[in-house]
């Protein structure tokens, strides 16, 4: 059975290890990916503290689609190319935003988001989903964030 709380949040590298860990294996054998998005979305919740936002937007017939979250309710479409998620889905690359009112385009959903990490899921080249992240904290997200979402986004490629 797995503890679905960090065992030292003060460890970063950890708590993405052991978040990987959880997602790996409350994932295995189950084939609805809607489900698997719902797990990891609150896994994420438990394992980075001081989100706002966290969970999926997925690519939809060319547009990016809400999907399982925790946090307000969010826009529902957003185009690719378009805002911090948009970029993500359009380059393959994560985007690590420090200042979110500094970055062209950014989509506003929840008025108290200060930084943003998005990270695409990549499937045969194409993103299939990213996963976002959200903090009331400006420069919140680094790049032991960013690594420990894409082994996070890596793990789901085939499971969502
Ligand atoms: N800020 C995002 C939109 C999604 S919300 O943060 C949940 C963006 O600019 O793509």
């Amino acid at each position: 059975m797995f503890s679905f709380q960090p065992s030292n949040p003060a460890d970063k590298p950890l708590r993405y290890r052991e978040l990987c860990e959880a997602a790996d294996a409350i994932t295995a054998g189950e084939p609805d990916g809607v489900a698997n998005m719902a797990n990891v979305a609150a896994l994420i919740w438990h394992f980075v503290p001081g989100l706002n936002w966290g969970g999926f937007y997925r690519s939809v017939g060319g547009e990016l689609v809400l999907g399982p979250f925790v946090g307000l309710p969010a826009c529902i479409r957003i185009p690719f190319g378009k805002g911090v998620c948009g970029a993500a889905a359009e380059t393959g690359d994560s985007q690590l935003v420090p200042d979110v009112h500094a970055f062209p385009g950014h989509i506003a959903c929840d008025a108290r988001s200060r930084s943003e990490l998005v990270v695409p899921v990549m499937r045969g080249g194409e993103a299939i989903a990213v996963i976002d992240c959200d903090s009331p904290e400006p420069d919140f997200f680094d790049e032991e964030d960013r690594k420990g979402l894409e082994a996070l986004a890596s793990i789901l490629s085939q499971r969502i």
